[in-house]
This record gives structure tokens, C-alpha cells and sequence, in this order.
């Protein structure tokens, strides 16, 4: 019997910088299963934007954008110093880039054209096609995986959000500040939840997960105890 027709999917979608990929990842670890930030796919798009000038104090160019949709190869691939999986822009690991606050500040509209969606959301469904994966995003449980077996939605408060980003990226030297960090995520989640392309909602069936108050060991082990269940 294949191992495959024990695996499942795992849709982990919810508010910016409230740790989801944090979570995906050490859980697709435990249960050996792969791991895909799809909001990093967004942000490489965003990059691809900010590097060609087709967004410009704020404002896509969208024309331009969909015209070079062709141009764009987002890929995954495996970093065996890290154990992750490093997202690739036409041929140049940008893992890194991706995180910078500019891009945070610039890849909502860009999430928001439908084309760009398509295209990623094609993608991501091809990558779970043999299941045993655990992706992160907004619309996982709604529109890339809605038969997903496990749906959560993470939350948690604004200001513990922003002193988490604050806190990892000053650790890595950026220069920010708390304001426009938290101010970021408020702006980020607004546009998110309004859009008209795969809103962020909450999928029918999935579980609340509020992390504000616990620790990773502790949203970990609820979820495991989610995926036992099943
Ligand atoms: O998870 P993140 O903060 O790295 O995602 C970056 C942005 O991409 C986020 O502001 C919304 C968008 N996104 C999306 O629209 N759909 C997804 N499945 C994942 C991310």
C-alpha cells in the first residue's frame, strides 16, 4: 500500500507575522513532510516588481506585470545547510531578500492581481498533489487546498506580533522601527481580509489558533495533538 494514502494536508493560513511558517516548518519536520511558505512566493513576485520598476510608491503597474508574468519562475529548493527550502527567483536564491521590510511593504497589491494568484495557486497545488505537505498562506484552507484534512488558522494580537518581527529583524541588523513594523502588519492584514482576490477568512472548518500567550513547544504540541486526532 502506498505511504501516501496515509499522508495528509495541512492548511495553516491567518494574520501576518503571527509564526505560521514557524509552526509549518517544525511540524512538517516531526511528521517528515514538506514544507512550503506560500507567501514567500508572493514576495519573490514582489521582488521581481521592485527590481523592474513595476511598482512605484506603491502603485503596481499591473498591465506590465501580468505581460511579464511569463518572465517570472518562482521554484523551491532544498538547502541542505539549513534543511529548508529556499525559494528561487529565476535561477538567484533570494531567501533572504524576500524578508527585507520593503518587500513586506510592497507585496500586498501584488498578492492581490488575479493573475499573479493563478499562477501561484497552480503551483502550489501541483506541489501537493501526492499530499504529506504542510503549506502556509492566507487562502490555503479556502482556495489552494479546500479538502485539506487539517485546517488552522493562527492568530494573535497586533502588538505581540510586532514585537516578535521587531525583535527578528533588528536581530538581523535591519534598521526598523516598532512603528512602522506594527503599523505594517495592521496595513497588511486590512488589505488582506478586503481584497477582492482570495480574501483572507477564516475556512469553515478550520480550528483558532490564538498564540499570543504560548510558547513554541506549546503550539507544537496543540497541533500535533490536531493532526493525532485525525
Ligand atoms: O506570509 P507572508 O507574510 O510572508 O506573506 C506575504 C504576503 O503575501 C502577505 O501580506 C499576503 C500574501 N499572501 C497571500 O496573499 N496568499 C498566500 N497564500 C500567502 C501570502
Amino acid at each position: 500500500m502506498s505511504d501516501n494514502l496515509n499522508k495528509i494536508i495541512i492548511a495553516i493560513d491567518g494574520h501576518s507575522s503571527c509564526g505560521k511558517s514557524t509552526v509549518a516548518k517544525e511540524i512538517a519536520r516531526k511528521l517528515n513532510y514538506i514544507f512550503i511558505d506560500s507567501g514567500a512566493m508572493y514576495r519573490a513576485v514582489t521582488l521581481y516588481c521592485l527590481r523592474h520598476n513595476l511598482i512605484n510608491n506603491g502603485i503596481v503597474n499591473i498591465p506590465e506585470l501580468r505581460a511579464s508574468l511569463g518572465k517570472i519562475k518562482v521554484s523551491f529548493r532544498f538547502n541542505s545547510e539549513t534543511n529548508h527550502n529556499d525559494i528561487w527567483l529565476n535561477g538567484e536564491n533570494v531567501e533572504q531578500e524576500i524578508r527585507l521590510l520593503t518587500v513586506s511593504q510592497n507585496v500586498s497589491p501584488v498578492a492581490a492581481v488575479a493573475e499573479v494568484r493563478n499562477l501561484l495557486v497552480a503551483l502550489q497545488q501541483e506541489m501537493g498533489k501526492s499530499k504529506g505537505i504542510v503549506m502556509d498562506g492566507r487562502d490555503i484552507g479556502t482556495v489552494v487546498f479546500p479538502d485539506a484534512e487539517l485546517k488552522i488558522f493562527m492568530t494573535a494580537q497586533p502588538d505581540v506580533r510586532a514585537k516578535r518581527r521587531f525583535d527578528e529583524l533588528t536581530a538581523k541588523g535591519e534598521k526598523v522601527s516598532y512603528e512602522e513594523i506594527r503599523d505594517n502588519i495592521i496595513e497588511r492584514d486590512r488589505y488582506d481580509e478586503t481584497r477582492q482576490e482570495s480574501p483572507l477568512r477564516k475556512a469553515e472548518n478550520a480550528i483558532v489558533l490564538d498564540n499570543s500567550y504560548m510558547t513554541r513547544e506549546e503550539q507544537l504540541d496543540w497541533v500535533l495533538d490536531q493532526v493525532a486526532e485525525i
